[in-house]
C-alpha cells in the first residue's frame, strides 16, 4: 500500500470517488498537494484538506473504501498528513466529524482532542477536533 500525494494521474479515480467536489476545484487541490491517497492498483482511500482561517491545516475528508477499513490505512494517511504539515511549519491541525459517527473514536485514538462544535440546520451536531503536532 502506497501513501502519497495525489497526482494528475489520480484525477479520474478521485473525480469518481470524491464526487461532491467540483472537478476544477479537485484539479486545483491536486496541484496544490492538498489530497493524499492510499494507492494499491488504484485509489482505495484519500484524505483531502485545506486551511482553516487560512492558517491551520483542516482535514475536510478522510475515506477508505469498505474492504480497506480496519487495516491501519487510515492511521497511515493521517500520520503522513501530520508529518507533511509539520514539515510545512504548522504546529497544530484540525478536523471535524458528525457527533453521531463512530469515526470520532478513531480521531480520539490518534490523539485528537474535542474542542467544541456547531449545529447546521437539518444536520447532526458537528464535533471539532484539534491536535498539536509541534512546539
Ligand atoms: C474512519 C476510517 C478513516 C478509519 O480508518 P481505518 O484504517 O479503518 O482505521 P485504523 O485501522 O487505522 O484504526 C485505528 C484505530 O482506530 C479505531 N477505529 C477505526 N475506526 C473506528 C470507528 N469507526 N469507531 C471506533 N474506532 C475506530 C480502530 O479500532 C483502531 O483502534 P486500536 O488502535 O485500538 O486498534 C475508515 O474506517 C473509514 O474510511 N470509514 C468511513 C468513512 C469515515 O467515517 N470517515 C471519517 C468521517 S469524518
Amino acid at each position: 500500500m502506497e501513501i502519497r500525494f495525489a497526482t494528475a494521474a489520480d484525477f479520474g479515480a478521485l473525480r469518481r470517488l470524491d464526487y461532491r467536489v467540483a472537478p476544477d476545484h479537485l484539479s486545483d487541490k491536486i496541484g496544490r498537494r492538498e489530497i493524499i491517497v492510499a494507492f494499491e492498483d488504484d485509489v482505495v482511500g484519500w484524505l483531502r484538506f485545506g486551511l482553516f482561517w487560512d492558517s491551520i491545516p483542516f482535514m475536510n475528508l478522510l475515506f477508505l473504501l469498505d474492504e480497506f477499513r480496519g487495516k491501519r490505512i487510515g492511521t497511515r494517511l493521517v500520520g503522513f498528513w501530520e508529518s507533511e504539515m509539520k514539515k510545512r511549519g504548522f504546529q497544530r491541525v484540525m478536523t471535524s466529524t458528525q457527533s453521531n459517527e463512530t469515526a470520532q473514536h478513531f480521531y480520539r485514538k490518534l490523539g485528537y482532542t474535542e474542542i467544541g462544535g456547531m449545529k447546521l440546520p437539518e444536520e447532526p451536531f458537528e464535533l471539532f477536533f484539534l491536535k498539536k503536532i509541534g512546539e
